[in-house]
């Protein structure tokens, strides 16, 4: 299931980079410049466990917290905007995801001194990553690129 945007740039490594291949593109740059980003936090992330700094994960996962937050307010924002039949439905997909950043969290702070821990924080961000980006907000593309094409200008 997660085959589609992982790149493997360290083959010699367990783990592969995440990287958000073509296909999941949402064609809207503010959102899609948003998961960019939320994909280079959590490659940061999963460096810091692969290189031996776990313990980096509890100053850095604050940032994907935070940022992620900032993220699903703008998105809410824009689908509100062009007022998306279905943006109350997105919003409290964001709602669950953000129940979720709590794990996360508990999950950074654990890191350092379990590699299960440090694990299950990768599987977790992952996760969060696929079930915004791939399985959510893919459902809005085509109705926000052709509302931005059409009024996107004012
Ligand atoms: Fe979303
Ligand atoms: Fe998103």
């Amino acid at each position: 299931m997660f085959s589609p945007i992982l790149k493997n740039n360290k083959p010699t490594e367990s783990f592969d980079m995440v990287e958000i291949t073509q296909s999941f593109k949402i064609e809207v740059e503010a959102i899609d410049a948003d998961h960019r980003r939320l994909v280079e936090i959590i490659n940061e992330i999963t460096d810091a466990i692969d290189d031996g700094r776990a313990e980096e994960c509890v100053a850095l996962v604050p940032n994907f917290v935070e940022f992620s937050q900032q993220h699903f307010e703008r998105e809410e924002a824009l689908l509100t905007k062009h007022a998306y039949p279905l943006a109350e439905k997105h919003r409290q997909h964001h709602v669950g995801l953000t129940d979720k950043m709590k794990t996360i969290q508990a999950l950074s702070e654990r890191a350092a001194h379990s590699q299960p821990a440090a694990d299950a924080l990768r599987k977790e961000l992952v996760f969060i990553l696929m079930d915004d980006v791939i399985n959510e907000d893919l459902a809005f593309k085509s109705f926000l690129v052709k509302a931005e094409a059409e009024g996107g200008a004012g």
